[in-house]
């Protein structure tokens, strides 16, 4: 069935996805149970119900928004995706969960201004080759202003009181102007640590910089 989706719409969608300028990490690998100390650790912090309002930026496949339903069970869930090709198998996947909602998009631009009481967006603000490669600059793989674009956009979208959940990025949160308007509520553990390469707000390689700060809360 979901071979004979993808085979009846693929050639549609074309590849106009890799070559966004928003395209950061191109590659979709995922996993059940990926992060089940954040989400219980966002759960316990903005509890659940029907009212509240999820967004995982970058769901890839569907695993996240899986895992979301478990912890949230009540909560609307909404999944976006630059890629159309993670967005139809994300469908397929969730396709008998009530309140989810996934689209392809490329940038929170679209959503409303606080809307959200929690976003994640989970290894999706970096690029894998950059870590292979090791390089003293990120650019052109990418690029500061984008990653502070994208996170401007997601942190109007944040409810105040509401939680920005970033992990395994190339750039740190803390670089941004947005994040002045933010607190930062839960650090991780060594072993959680992303194990991605820095870069400073001039694409320059912070070497030896380990970052901890993973959720914000909006003031
Ligand atoms: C490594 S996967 C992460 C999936 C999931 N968040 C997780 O942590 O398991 C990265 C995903 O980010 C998506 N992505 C990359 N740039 C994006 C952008 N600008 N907007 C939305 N999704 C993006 C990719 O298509 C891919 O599915």
């Amino acid at each position: 069935m979901l071979r004979n989706i993808l085979h009846r719409t693929l050639p549609h969608w074309g590849g106009k996805w890799r070559t966004s300028a928003s395209l950061f990490q191109p590659f979709n690998h995922t996993a059940p149970e990926r992060y089940p100390w954040l989400f219980r650790f966002v759960r316990d912090e903005t509890g659940d119900g029907p009212e509240h309002r999820l967004l995982s930026f970058g769901c890839s496949i569907g695993d996240e928004i899986l895992a979301l339903r478990r912890y949230f069970p009540q909560a609307a869930v909404k999944g976006i995706d630059i890629n159309p090709a993670n967005v139809a198998v994300c469908r397929y996947r969730t396709r008998r969960l009530s309140g989810v909602v996934i689209e392809t998009a490329g940038s929170a631009a679209q959503e409303p201004a606080n809307r959200y009481d929690a976003i994640f967006c989970l290894a999706v603000l970096c690029n894998g080759t950059l870590t292979a490669m090791a390089k003293e600059r990120c650019d052109p793989v990418l690029y500061f202003d984008a990653f502070a674009r994208a996170v401007a956009d997601m942190a109007r979208c944040v409810k105040p009181g509401g939680l920005l959940c970033l992990t395994s990025t190339n750039f740190r949160f803390c670089d941004t102007t947005v994040a002045s308007g933010f607190d930062v509520i839960y650090r991780a553990n060594e072993e959680h640590i992303s194990p991605d390469l820095l870069y400073d707000r001039n694409n320059r390689l912070m070497k030896g910089a380990r970052y901890a700060e993973v959720v914000f809360r909006k003031r």
